[in-house]
């Protein structure tokens, strides 16, 4: 048997080197060597991520565009509701997270490129509109103008249509930067949504989920 082949028994019982034991390592491994762009030590729980993907249409040929996927938590749990049809795209900047997305997950068009370049990086994909945005960016770790940039090509990506859903941690919803990109979040989409906190996650977390861009 080829390693190719013992990839996906590997992958359901969470062994091998892109099954979850293995998704955790390479994410830890990542996050100190680059802290300042990941923002975690660990990825999503399937928890986050059932409740994250959970704005992706289950129907359809949707365009789903993922930003930041690291190890592929959130991936995982789109894919799990993705017609046949559809396209998942990943945008994510970490060359070796980009080489583990693209072992772990052969299905998902994986870009390796900024997520500030949304636009650009989308038009190389031939893409213009999508029907959902899920970001698992690490939004507190960018300063503001980054973070307007990034909410901007979302909103017009989505259009008036589409769906964006993004994280963020319950311990730090005081803070002056989760307080700031939420005020960002409302000058961007007319509706923002926040989920029920998921405590089985690590930290515990929750779901901002936008739509009707003010812009259009
Ligand atoms: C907190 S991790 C989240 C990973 C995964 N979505 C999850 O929930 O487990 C943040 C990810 O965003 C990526 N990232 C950070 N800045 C980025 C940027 N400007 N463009 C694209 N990806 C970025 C990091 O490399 C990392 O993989």
């Amino acid at each position: 048997m080829t390693s190719d082949e013992a990839y996906p028994a590997e992958r359901e019982s969470g062994e091998g080197r892109t099954g979850r034991r293995g998704a955790r390592r390479a994410f830890l491994a990542a996050a100190l060597r680059n802290p300042g762009q990941f923002g975690a030590v660990a990825p999503s729980s399937p928890s986050l991520a059932a409740v994250i993907a959970s704005v992706v249409p289950t129907a359809g040929a949707p365009v789903v565009v993922e930003l930041g996927p690291g190890t592929g938590a959130m991936t995982t749990a789109i894919e799990a509701r993705l017609a046949p049809d559809a396209r998942h795209v990943a945008i994510e900047l970490d060359p070796r997270m980009v080489g583990f997305l693209r072992q772990a997950h052969p299905g998902l068009e994986v870009v390796e490129g900024d997520a500030v370049k949304l636009h650009a990086l989308l038009a190389e994909c031939g893409i213009e509109q999508a029907d959902a945005v899920v970001s698992g960016l690490p939004w507190a770790l960018f300063d503001e103008a980054t973070q307007v940039s990034i909410l901007a090509q979302v909103a017009s990506v989505i259009g008036s249509d589409g769906v964006f859903a993004t994280f963020a941690y319950r311990h730090g919803m005081a803070l002056a930067a989760a307080r700031r990109f939420r005020r960002t979040l409302h000058a961007t989409f007319a509706e923002v949504v926040l989920t029920p906190t998921v405590w089985r996650n690590m930290p515990p977390a929750f779901v901002y989920v936008c739509r009707r861009p003010r812009t259009l």
